[in-house]
């Protein structure tokens, strides 16, 4: 999903994290989102309008009487489609809980009909006192929506909860507070990533998959409303939020995670890189080399997506991938059927470890869509289009 045309009201309020609000803008703007900034006094302590405006491209409101001439709260609280306050601190979620409007940004906070998305961000001990509690809780109830905080060391020097939510993260709430609901109901089960066989125990067997399409296959379904779990091999990407995280590393605990929450999944999405091969025989201790050649005699692992196909039931849909470097529609197409899979993606090895991908979807009975080259987050909404298109009948 892309925020292209989207209205979005940043709201920046005094914390030292004020200055990735700037890194949120440029992501926002770089998605195409036309970003209303307003800063409060105290967050330009922190960072200058002049940043924020350059980085969005629009001018930062600051003052509820006098800047454009206009009624900018009403503007910026009721012709947006989101409202956005990163950071938030203890002072902005007070008075928004309590009804407190006294400058720009907590007017419009009162007067927004646009969903209100907040990114906290404080001092641990101020994260955890009762009164930011019953706020939170006083602000949940009226529907506004929290993304973090996280974890980690503070700019006071206290390690905790407090941090203001990566930035990528608050990009994703963001969409997700935009999304449609279309996958809401439907348990969503994702595999990503390659897998390993152990040769010895430093080396292994493996492949180039990044994880990247499953995890944004698993990021999709999660805003579209679904519950996820995704499965996923090792890589170097960040785990999702908000989904249920299942790490494996071999074939075997692949097959048997994804076996394991089958049988309650509506959707399977098998994004994984399985070795088909594992080495028969996996030495205890370091190789030493020898021999001036070494064979390493491979067994064949379960066919996870096959046997998932043999246990389908009414009502669960299957997806499966098939990498080819020829024929890819008579060879994918094969799978479809030998694998009792609803669509299968057919894709070449170019986009394994690539950012993007080219894929041709095909259906039971139905032509091959061949798509252009795309963004893989793109490419998953389609595939994830596919599918309530496909389950609708
Ligand atoms: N797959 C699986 N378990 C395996 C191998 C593959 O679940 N041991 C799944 C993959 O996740 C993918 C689909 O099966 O969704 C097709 O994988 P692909 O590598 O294209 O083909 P294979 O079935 O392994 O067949 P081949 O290597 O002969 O092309």
């Amino acid at each position: 999903m892309k925020l292209n045309g989207k209205k979005i009201t940043l709201g920046v309020t005094g914390a030292v994290s004020a200055y990735k609000a700037l890194e949120l803008t440029r992501l926002l703007v770089k998605e195409e989102a036309s970003v209303w900034p307003v800063m409060t006094k105290s967050a330009s302590e922190f960072i200058t309008p002049l940043s924020l405006s350059t980085l969005a491209c629009a001018r930062v409101s600051t003052t509820l009487f006098g800047g454009s001439g206009g009624i900018d709260h009403i503007r910026l609280a009721q012709e947006a489609d989101l409202i956005i306050v990163a950071p938030a601190t203890a002072n902005i979620m007070g008075k928004a809980a309590g009804g407190i409007a006294d400058d720009l940004l907590s007017t419009l906070i009162m007067a927004a009909t646009a969903p209100v998305l907040f990114a906290p961000s404080m001092n641990s001990a101020m994260w955890g006192n009762t009164a930011m509690k019953e706020n939170i809780e006083k602000l949940k109830k009226r529907g506004c929506l929290f993304v973090g905080p996280s974890y980690g060391p503070l700019a006071c020097g206290y390690e905790g909860a407090g941090r203001l939510a990566d930035v990528a993260v608050i990009l994703e709430a963001a969409k997700e507070a935009l999304d449609k609901k279309d996958l809401k109901g439907e348990k969503v089960l994702v595999s990503a990533g390659p897998t390993r066989e152990a040769i010895d125990p430093v080396r292994f067997v493996s492949n180039a998959s990044s994880g990247r399409m499953g995890y944004a296959i698993a990021r999709a379904a999660k805003r579209r409303g679904a519950e996820v779990v995704l499965v996923s091999g090792p890589t170097y990407l960040p785990e999702p939020e908000g989904v249920t995280f299942v790490k494996v590393s071999t074939a075997e605990e692949m097959g048997e995670a994804c076996v394991r929450y089958f049988p309650q999944s509506t959707v399977v999405v098998m994004a994984a890189a399985v070795a088909d091969y594992r080495p028969l025989k996996s030495s205890p201790t370091k190789m030493k080399k020898e021999a001036k050649t070494l064979a390493v005699e491979m067994e064949r692992t379960m066919d996870v997506l096959k046997n998932l196909g043999k246990r389908k039931k009414n009502g669960q849909f299957l997806v499966g991938f098939a990498l080819e470097t020829d024929n890819l529609e008579e060879n994918a197409r094969k799978k479809l059927s030998d694998k009792n899979l609803d669509i299968v993606v057919g894709n070449s090895p170019w986009g394994l470890d690539s950012e993007t991908n080219e894929v041709t979807l095909i259906t039971q009975g139905s032509h091959a869509e061949r798509l252009p080259a795309m963004e893989k987050n793109d490419l998953a909404d389609i595939i994830l289009d596919a599918v309530v298109r496909l389950k609708a009948g």
